[in-house]
């Protein structure tokens, strides 16, 4: 009994909607359309092109920032290494040491072309005798073992120094040695 009045209505209702409802929506979807088609392409365009610049600038910016190009020649993970870091570390290391060429002795052996070099051969330097005793050739490897622990590397040697604990720092220190020291590939 109650379906028959409500179906005519609803009926009625639908037709009145698809009448005034529909060509009034198709105009203003069509003006809608035409509207999106002519302005928007360009606006989003430039913005995309805007996104992808600002995307794309700052992706290779903070690698550019962390390679070192001082170190661009050597292998990795030196390579990686900060130089700036490098170059504070070895502050530690030049209150004894010096880096250039005919530098002097000073209170620790001349470190020019270490690499590469037999352990405890600067000449001029009176090395305590764990290092003269020592027999291998100075690598990057061998000075981060050196570094890590002077004490444990070689017990009873004169470098009174508590070493570089954190790995970070010693790959700096070590990859600045290696570009100021003349280190050439395969030492
Ligand atoms: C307090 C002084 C002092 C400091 C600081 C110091 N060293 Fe030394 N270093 C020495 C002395 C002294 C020797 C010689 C040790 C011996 O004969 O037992 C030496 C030896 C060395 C050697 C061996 C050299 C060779 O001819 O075989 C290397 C390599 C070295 N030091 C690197 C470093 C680095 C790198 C740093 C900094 C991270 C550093 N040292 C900090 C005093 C120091």
């Amino acid at each position: 009994m109650a379906q028959r009045p409500f179906s005519p209505v609803f009926l009625t209702f639908g037709l009145i909607l698809a009448a005034c409802g529909g060509p009034a929506a198709g105009t203003s979807n069509q003006e809608n359309s035409v509207q999106i088609q002519s302005t928007n392409p360009e606006s989003s365009r430039t913005a995309s092109a805007i996104q992808e610049a600002t995307r794309s600038e700052p992706a290779p910016a903070p690698q550019a920032a962390e390679l070192s190009p001082e170190f661009a020649d050597l292998p990795a993970p030196y390579s990686e290494a900060s130089y700036a870091t490098g170059k504070r570390v070895f502050k530690l290391c030049s209150t004894c040491h010096t880096v250039t060429e005919d530098g002097p002795n000073t209170i620790g052996p001349n470190l020019y072309q270490i690499f590469g070099r037999q352990v405890g051969s600067a000449e001029g330097f009176n090395y305590s005798n764990a290092v003269k005793d020592a027999d291998f050739i100075w690598s990057p490897e061998q000075l981060d073992q050196w570094l890590e622990n002077p004490r444990e590397f070689l017990p009873g040697n004169r470098m009174t120094f508590q070493g570089v604990r954190k790995p970070a720092d010693r790959t700096a220190v070590i990859a600045y040695l290696m570009a100021e020291t003349g280190w050439e590939a395969g030492q």
